[in-house]
């Protein structure tokens, strides 16, 4: 694997100050793991706390606006996730292309934003099941790759900086139990970085391209261990360190 193996948890709307123990376990665990980068993206509401309580690993938001301040009721800017402490951003997952009807344009737009204010991203993609029955899945997330990653002014330098990573989530994959077959993972990763080369020229090898979407103890190995598979965006199974140690551990080479 030529890149750091990178480990997230995404708690979606999940969690209050009563699972920072968890964090914290999760947190100790990564000090041992020197060789695997962890995160955790908590809701809004925590990422201060959890900045607080956590040394060795990234703490991240879920999502944030296109611009940078204004009259947009409910939404969190990039620069206000910095000034609460986060250091990266999942965009684009596909609850919020569901949820909130975001588009690959303002995905891209959100990547940009962050970028601007100094995050890493992690651009999230992946087919539905109709879409991978009909034959369509390459199709569709070559698409989602060429429509969202970030282009703006300064794009190039954080993708050659390491500050920029995809995450192949298949819609049918998330919260199911179903895991995506192992060459079907690899076939994606492959197709996603080709176009990353396409988008970024020779930088484009810098973007970690992780798999997300029923992610557990059991298949971690596994996956994590496939061509082209640089680390994990894990939902269910990052709400306990009980959980989700094992991934990183999975991720790692061993416990120092
Ligand atoms: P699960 O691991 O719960 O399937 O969720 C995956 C996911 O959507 C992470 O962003």
């Amino acid at each position: 694997m030529p890149h750091r193996p990178y480990i997230v948890g995404n708690w979606k709307m999940n969690g209050t100050r009563a699972m920072l123990a968890e964090a914290r376990a999760i947190d100790r665990a990564a000090g041992r793991y020197p060789d695997v980068q962890v995160a955790l993206a908590p809701p809004f509401t925590l990422i201060g706390a959890l900045r607080e309580a956590v040394s060795a690993m990234g703490v991240g938001g879920q999502d944030c606006h296109t611009q940078p301040k204004g009259a947009h009721t409910g939404d969190v800017s990039a620069a206000m996730l910095v000034d609460t402490g986060a250091d990266f951003v999942i965009l684009g997952h596909s609850e919020r292309r569901k949820d909130h009807g975001e588009g690959n344009a303002v995905v891209q737009a959100k990547a940009d934003a962050a970028l601007a204010a100094g995050l890493a991203v992690i651009v999230c993609v992946g087919e539905t099941l109709a879409e991978r029955d009909a034959g369509k899945a390459d199709k569709v997330v070559a698409g989602q790759v060429d429509g969202s990653m970030p282009v703006g002014e300064g794009a190039l330098d954080a993708v050659a900086a390491g500050k920029v990573a995809v995450a192949y989530e298949p819609v049918w994959a998330i919260g199911t139990g179903r895991v995506a077959d192992v060459p079907d993972v690899v076939a994606m990763h492959a197709t996603i970085r080709a176009r990353l080369t396409a988008i970024y020229g020779e930088a484009g090898d810098k973007v970690r391209i992780l798999y997300g979407g029923s992610v557990n103890a059991g298949n971690a190995a596994d996956l994590l261990a496939a061509e082209g598979v640089s680390g994990a965006l894990v939902g269910g199974a990052s709400l306990t360190a009980d959980a989700f140690l094992p991934i990183v551990a999975a991720a790692g080479t061993g416990e120092a």
